[in-house]
């Protein structure tokens, strides 16, 4: 879909996740949402706090997981997208703190392994993801899944796991930290299966800097070297919202 601007973009984004929202409580008691961090999503946010407040929506059913964490990093770091989630959204709304999970970027170096393996766990003991909400990084990353030279068989099926940081998100995230020598080099990213096994996706791609990215996902040949493009696996079940400049290169 290509909306006229990324903040209509986002509404939709936004209303989707509300209508996802709506229809699993009421069929189930619960939804399930994936969690994304980084610019593109805090209008989404934004909406969904509107409609919070002013529209009645409860998320007080929703148990919500995030894609990623930096590591190592304090959920209490302002820098960490724990405060970065409680900043825009879950000190917001009515999410029950204790169902709001994002990886722990303090597990300790030799239980990283295990732990992403149990969130996996945790997340299909919820019974998987209704929605799965997704940026793109400007070199077609997913979370924190960056491109790699692995079969594509085994990139579709990834654990969560530690992952090191691709150069070019270690420069576009240095405006965060201050400089690029401050950045971790690593974090930990919910792996392809967790994502692609999402009953919803909605990717969400604004701006001229992404048109590459986007054109790689959509068009280019499906491989592990753009992440982006192994979301075409999940068929009709991934949406990609974008501006006119991120579609520029289709
Ligand atoms: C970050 C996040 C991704 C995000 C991407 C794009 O590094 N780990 O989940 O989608 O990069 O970020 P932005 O939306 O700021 O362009």
């Amino acid at each position: 879909l290509i909306f006229d601007d990324r903040s209509l973009a986002c509404l939709a984004a936004a209303d989707r996740i509300a209508a996802t929202i709506r229809a699993a409580t009421d069929a189930r008691g619960k939804a399930v949402l994936g969690l994304a961090t980084g610019g593109t999503p805090i209008p989404v946010y934004e909406r969904l706090v509107g409609l919070h407040e002013a529209d009645g929506l409860s998320l007080a059913g929703v148990t919500s997981f995030n894609l990623d964490e930096y590591y190592p990093m304090s959920p209490l770091d302002p820098r960490s997208y724990r405060s970065y989630m409680h900043r825009h959204l879950f000190s917001k709304v009515d999410l029950a703190p204790n169902r709001a999970h994002l990886p722990d970027g303090t597990v300790p170096e030799s239980a990283l392994e295990a732990y992403g393996e149990a969130y996996d766990r945790w997340i299909a003991a919820e019974g998987g993801l209704d929605l799965q909400l997704l940026g793109l990084g400007r070199n077609g990353h997913v979370g924190f899944n960056e491109p790699d030279g692995m079969a594509v068989d085994r990139a579709l099926d990834l654990p969560t796991r530690p992952v090191s940081l691709h150069p070019t998100t270690i420069a576009d995230a240095a405006k965060d930290f201050g400089g690029e020598e401050h950045v971790p080099r690593r974090a930990l990213t919910m792996g392809t299966a967790s994502i692609l096994a999402a009953r919803s996706i909605l990717v969400l791609a604004f701006g001229l800097n992404k048109a590459e990215a986007v054109a790689r996902s959509l068009s280019g040949p499906i491989t592990a070297e753009v992440p982006g493009s192994l979301l075409r696996s999940a068929g009709d079940r991934v949406t990609w919202l974008l501006d006119p400049e991120a579609a520029s290169d289709l």
